[in-house]
């Protein structure tokens, strides 16, 4: 039977984890490998619709467990809707954010309870944890310079000790996960940044990933 395998990548604000994620579709479609890309929150139409809640700047009022159960809200239909499905058939999913970004941003950054919130991720998710998680880890400082020239949405308004509590947060969910977490130094070239990653995935998949 096949399986598909769940690869997440999660960071800061500014860590440039979309750039890696292109770079690691390019290398996937060279090597015939099939995978799909989704994006938290996001992924579905549903979950499209529940990030504009979530990214716009006008809804300051909003609660931190408000916010929480609807980043929660967006993930338990993406994982139904899409991601279950896609392993299912034995692809590759590529997630830009999933679980760890829950505990990461509204955990460590918010203050919310961390296990009210894997508890979440749990109902969320039906249990699903990704086979492996690229941490890219950047100084806060350093992501929002990489930043500057986009207009800030309402999470990366929150400024520089909110993210520094979240790249904490990270270190401490890659101390609890040292198998699946993989922190990469975000402040190396792009080229590197990618090599490693793509060497750390065929070393560790290579046998098990589909092919077209
Ligand atoms: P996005 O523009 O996709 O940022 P990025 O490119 O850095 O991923 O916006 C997603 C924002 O939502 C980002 O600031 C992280 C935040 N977020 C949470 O706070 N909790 C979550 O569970 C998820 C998935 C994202």
């Amino acid at each position: 039977m096949l399986v598909g395998k769940l690869i997440t990548f999660e960071g800061i604000d500014g860590a440039g984890k979309s750039t890696q994620i292109q770079l690691l579709e390019a290398e996937f479609n060279k090597l015939g490998i099939l995978y799909k890309t989704f994006r938290e929150p996001g992924g579905t139409d549903l979950s499209e619709k529940i990030r504009e809640i979530l990214l716009d700047k006008d809804n300051l009022e909003l609660y931190s467990n408000a916010e929480s159960l609807l980043f929660a809200a967006a993930r338990a239909q993406l994982t139904v809707e899409q991601i279950k499905p896609a392993i299912a058939k034995g692809e590759c999913v590529i997630c830009d954010r999933f679980t760890d970004s829950t505990i990461a941003y509204q955990g460590h950054g918010r203050g919310l309870n961390i296990k009210n919130l894997e508890m979440i991720n749990n109902i969320a998710t039906e249990g699903l944890t990704p086979d492996i998680t690229f941490i890219l880890d950047i100084d806060p400082g350093k992501a929002s310079e990489r930043m500057r020239a986009e207009s800030p949405d309402r999470m990366e308004a929150a400024g520089i000790d909110f993210f520094q509590k979240i790249r904490q947060g990270y270190h401490q969910i890659m101390e609890q996960f040292p198998y699946r977490c993989i922190v990469i130094n975000a402040e190396q070239s792009q080229e590197n940044i990618s090599k490693e990653i793509n060497q750390i995935i065929m070393k560790r998949f290579k046998e098990e990933l589909t092919c077209s």
